[in-house]
């Protein structure tokens, strides 16, 4: 698949499963959490050569702290990892978080900013990692923001428009998603982005998070070029 028409231009993708491919080889939730993290660097490679713009990953959600401490731990390890590699090739990708970098610990957070600000000038990939992101929260923080700005007088109430409320997302000034992903079966948004979702297309698919590869991905993107868009229209 090397052709770049009619793929998406946003292309979300809900990395599930991990813990349910390592119990299947009588290892730990956190081994599953190392392969995804490989399956991960494949997938974001060809997604780069293929010419989508954007791709968004959810990596861990406002409600993945209730896991027990061990395996949080693990995750924040390998995340730290894996932001050392993103910044080792840094010439390659502009990455972005979305969500709340406050709850991670400082180190982490400060090699988040870094990174943030070190590939701002990158424009044609970004890479959008959702960690500690939630749907509503990001929508409880936009609230928050248009009303502070409407108590200053900055803004009315009946100024306020679906533009306002984008311009407050973490994503902006990123596109809606054009195509979401989630892998291991579950067939639900579980809080990923709800208001960039509005009109996607999704895809499940049963393949576990880290046997998810190149030609899994090109399957995906086989079927979203047959998807017909209305938009409400017709
Ligand atoms: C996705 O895999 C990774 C994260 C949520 C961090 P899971 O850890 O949810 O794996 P399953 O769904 O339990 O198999
Ligand atoms: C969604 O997966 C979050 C990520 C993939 C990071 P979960 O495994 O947390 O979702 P639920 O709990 O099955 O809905
Ligand atoms: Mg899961």
């Amino acid at each position: 698949m090397d052709n770049q028409n009619n793929l998406p231009l946003h292309l979300g993708i809900i990395m599930d499963g991990n813990g349910r491919w390592a119990k299947k080889r009588g290892m730990p939730r956190t081994f599953g959490h190392k392969a995804g993290a490989e399956a991960l660097r494949s997938v974001v490679d060809e997604c780069r050569r293929l010419g989508i713009r954007y791709v968004t990953l959810y990596a861990f959600s406002t409600e993945n702290w209730k896991r027990p401490a061990e395996e949080v731990s693990v995750l924040m390890d390998l995340f730290d990892r894996y932001l050392d590699e993103a910044a080792a090739r840094l010439d390659k990708s502009r990455i972005v978080f979305l969500g709340d970098k406050s709850a991670f610990p400082d180190r982490l957070r400060s090699k988040m900013e870094q990174l943030e600000l070190d590939s701002r000038d990158i424009d044609d990939f970004t890479i959008m990692l959702a960690m500690n992101y939630g749907g509503r929260d990001e929508l409880v923080r936009a609230a928050r923001a248009i009303a502070a700005k409407a108590v200053r007088g900055d803004i009315s109430p009946d100024e306020i428009s679906e533009d306002t409320i984008a311009r407050e997302l973490y994503t902006y000034p990123a596109v809606e998603c054009d195509y979401i992903i989630r892998t291991s079966g579950e067939q639900r948004l579980s809080n990923f982005l709800m208001w960039q979702s509005a009109y996607s297309e999704f895809y499940f698919t049963d393949v576990m998070w880290p046997d998810f590869g190149v030609k899994q991905l090109h399957e995906a993107l086989d079927e979203y070029t047959h998807r017909k868009r209305r938009f409400g229209g017709i």
